[in-house]
């Protein structure tokens, strides 16, 4: 028998597409200079929202921390071997080779909103923190912001083909992005024991985590 456990808490869910709608509204706004103060202004959402993770990736629920969910490659390796056999034991929460690839998109998001704050157009725009680089770095990293958007766009793209892969063959990970709930079997099954409910933390939590990290960037860089 199945039932239905918790296994992504408000925030991680608001917080996932929360960034899809900012990143789309971004990659509209960036290329467009008459749009570039709203630009810089979600990009220090973003900011915030990525700083917002990775302290709830200590202090949240168990399938958000870090220590839970990121494995040694070795082990993401031998899960994508039995996966590919077909007889890989899901994780309730990210599967082993799945947290490299949110390390991987974190990353690369987190470098974007970064370096954005070292831009410098040679029109009419200087980020927060251009002045305090040389302009040589100043133009490097301004490049850099164009070129890394383009792996970020790359990396989503293997993401949600990944996802998809999943679903086509039958494993559903999307709906609990969305509801917070996966199916899970209730008892012993010939691919493991029953696995026990994670520590859920309430989303609120990381919404104040949100709300605090937001006053911050904007009082600094807004
Ligand atoms: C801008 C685009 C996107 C980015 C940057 C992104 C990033 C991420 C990240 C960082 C996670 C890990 C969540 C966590 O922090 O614990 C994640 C999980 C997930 N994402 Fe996305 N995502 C994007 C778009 C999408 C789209 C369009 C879909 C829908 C097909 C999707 C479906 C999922 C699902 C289902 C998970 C959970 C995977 C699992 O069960 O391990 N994502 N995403
Ligand atoms: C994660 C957050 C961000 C994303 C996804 C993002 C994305 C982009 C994209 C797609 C472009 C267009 C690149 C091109 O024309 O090929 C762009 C340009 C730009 N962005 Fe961002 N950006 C982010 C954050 C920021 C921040 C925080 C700032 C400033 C404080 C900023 C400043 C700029 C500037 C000045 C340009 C124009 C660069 C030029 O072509 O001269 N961005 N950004």
């Amino acid at each position: 028998m199945q039932h239905l456990i918790r296994v992504w808490d408000g925030f991680v869910r608001g917080y996932h597409w929360l960034l899809l709608v900012l990143l789309i509204a971004l990659w509209i706004t960036g290329g467009d200079l008459t749009y570039i103060d709203l630009h810089k202004n979600l990009g220090l959402v973003v900011l915030a929202l990525l700083v917002s993770r990775i302290m709830w990736g200590f202090v949240g629920s168990n399938t958000a921390r870090f220590t839970q969910f990121v494995r040694s490659p070795a082990a993401a390796w031998r899960y994508l071997a039995d996966e590919l056999k077909g007889r890989a034991r899901e994780p309730l929460g990210h599967n082993p080779a799945g947290a490299y690839m949110i390390l991987l998109l974190l990353a690369l998001v987190l470098a974007q909103a970064v370096s954005g704050l070292f831009t410098n157009d040679d029109l009419f725009f200087m980020g927060p923190l251009a002045g305090l680089v040389d302009y040589d770095t100043q133009r490097a990293l301004t490049r850099f912001h164009r070129n890394n958007f383009d792996w970020i766009l790359i990396a989503v793209i293997v993401h949600v083909v990944a996802i998809f892969i999943y679903m086509f063959k039958g494993k559903d990970l999307l709906t609990p992005m969305f509801t917070g709930n996966k199916k899970a079997p209730s008892h012993s099954t010939a691919k493991g024991p029953a696995q026990s409910k994670p520590k859920i933390v309430h989303g609120g939590v990381g919404v104040a985590i949100f709300v605090v990290n937001l006053g911050w960037v904007f009082w600094w860089l807004g």
